[in-house]
């Protein structure tokens, strides 16, 4: 994850059971890039070994304030200084109880004094514990400070209670984080996407499709996401999950797709088409699956409504249209042609037959064409990178009008 790249993140792991959750937080964190320092409680190392952590960290942990020989090396301030966000999962009502009285007891809260960055806690406890008042008024007190919290999932509890207090998905966390260190340029807007194919249906069990994965505007949900953005994002048919914080929309068909897109453009600040919409449909759909014979088979299609054409002959002022073209010949003239006739602001064309580019690969080589004229060449990028690049020049538009 590109976000994390190069960053320091301070994990503070306390004495839940869910501490053995922390292991694999700490592997993700360290897979995506970034520098991971732990700091465990005493509590916590009855459930997990200091081990385990710096085993998948590949830094000592620091569990002692008064170690001398770890104070030399990691001292409190430094570790509190050098982290560009703090996670605290899972948290304890003890250690919610004490930041919110801002005791400094430990090496962890301690730290939690003394660090200026966005701080984020994961609760993870006993549903009557996290239910009760002392524990609802430490977070709202933490909440009102400006701490980040991800809340707890509801379910079965290894307490064997069932109820809210089970860790949230690392995958959320490890987004909140992600978030944490994301200038928040884009809050206040509402971020229309569409991502992946359509299906145009001939049967109950057949259809008309193409390979896109959704990959590129689910990247892009993603990341006006973590820019602070209200997204809605309209997909076909695809295996992604939805991006955490983005109201996602599963639509099947283009005129399904259409009718969505068409509602929430209403009120988007941006709209981004990067779905790879069929242009045809089978004129018919057989209620029943179509039976082999001996004879050829032909299906007739019929055009579909272009999305995006609608919405650029519908467009607002203000608004900002941002449209895709995935060309395997002519791509700037094809894409600047498009840009016209559809009222776009941007278009991104690629070419879909260079290595790297288009669908289903985890990278992209695009090109981004404005009303000027104006032709920036990307080079190639993961999707993530490619919708920051693509997303930096919406930005910019936006501030220009
Ligand atoms: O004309 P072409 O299909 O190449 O244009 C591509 C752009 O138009 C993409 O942004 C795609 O999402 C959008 N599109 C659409 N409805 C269609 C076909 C394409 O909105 N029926």
């Amino acid at each position: 994850m590109e976000r994390l790249r190069g960053k320091t993140l301070l994990v503070g792991v306390t004495g839940g059971i869910a501490a053995y959750k922390a292991a694999e937080l700490v592997r993700l964190l360290s897979r995506s890039g970034a520098g991971v320092q732990v700091v465990m409680t005493r509590a916590a190392q009855q459930f997990i070994t200091p081990l385990t952590l710096q085993a998948l960290s590949g830094r000592p942990v620091l569990t002692d304030l008064f170690d001398l020989g770890l104070e030399s090396e990691i001292g409190h301030i430094q570790a509190a200084r050098s982290a560009h966000a703090v996670i605290v999962a899972p948290a304890t009502a003890n250690v919610l109880a004490k930041m919110a009285a801002g005791i400094a007891d430990d090496y962890l809260t301690t730290v939690l004094l003394a660090t200026e960055a966005p701080v984020i806690v994961c609760p993870a406890m006993n549903t009557k514990m996290y239910a009760h008042a002392a524990t609802q008024d430490n977070l709202n007190v933490l909440k009102r400070r400006g701490v980040i919290v991800v809340e707890p999932q509801t379910g079965s509890l290894a307490c064997g209670e069932e109820g809210p207090g089970r860790l949230a998905d690392l995958s959320l966390i490890v987004e909140t984080a992600c978030q944490a260190l994301t200038p928040q340029t884009l809050r206040g807007k509402r971020v229309v996407v569409s991502a992946g194919p359509t299906w145009e249906p001939f049967d109950p069990v057949r259809f008309v499709t193409n390979p896109s994965s959704g990959k590129m505007g689910f990247a892009l949900a993603r990341e006006a996401s973590r820019r602070g953005a209200d997204v809605h994002l309209v997909t076909g048919p695809t295996a992604l999950a939805d991006p955490p914080f983005v109201t996602t929309y599963r639509v099947t068909t283009a005129r399904e797709m259409e009718h969505v897109m068409k509602g929430l453009a209403e009120d988007a600040h941006v709209v981004i088409m990067a779905a790879a919409v069929s242009d045809y449909r089978p004129e018919e759909t057989a209620p029943q699956k179509l039976k082999k014979k001996d004879t050829d088979l032909v299906i007739r299609l019929v055009r579909n409504p272009d999305i995006l054409a609608g919405l650029g002959a519908e467009k607002q002022p203000g608004r900002i249209l941002v449209g895709f073209a995935a060309e395997t010949e002519q791509l700037l003239q094809n894409a600047s042609e498009k840009l016209r006739k559809k009222n776009l602001d941007l278009i991104v064309a690629n070419d879909l037959t260079q290595p790297g580019a288009g669908f289903r690969c985890d990278t992209n080589v695009v090109k981004i064409l404005d009303r000027a004229g104006g032709v920036e060449e990307l080079p190639c990028l993961s999707k993530e990178e490619t919708a920051c690049r693509i997303l930096d020049r919406i930005e910019a538009l936006a501030l220009s009008t």
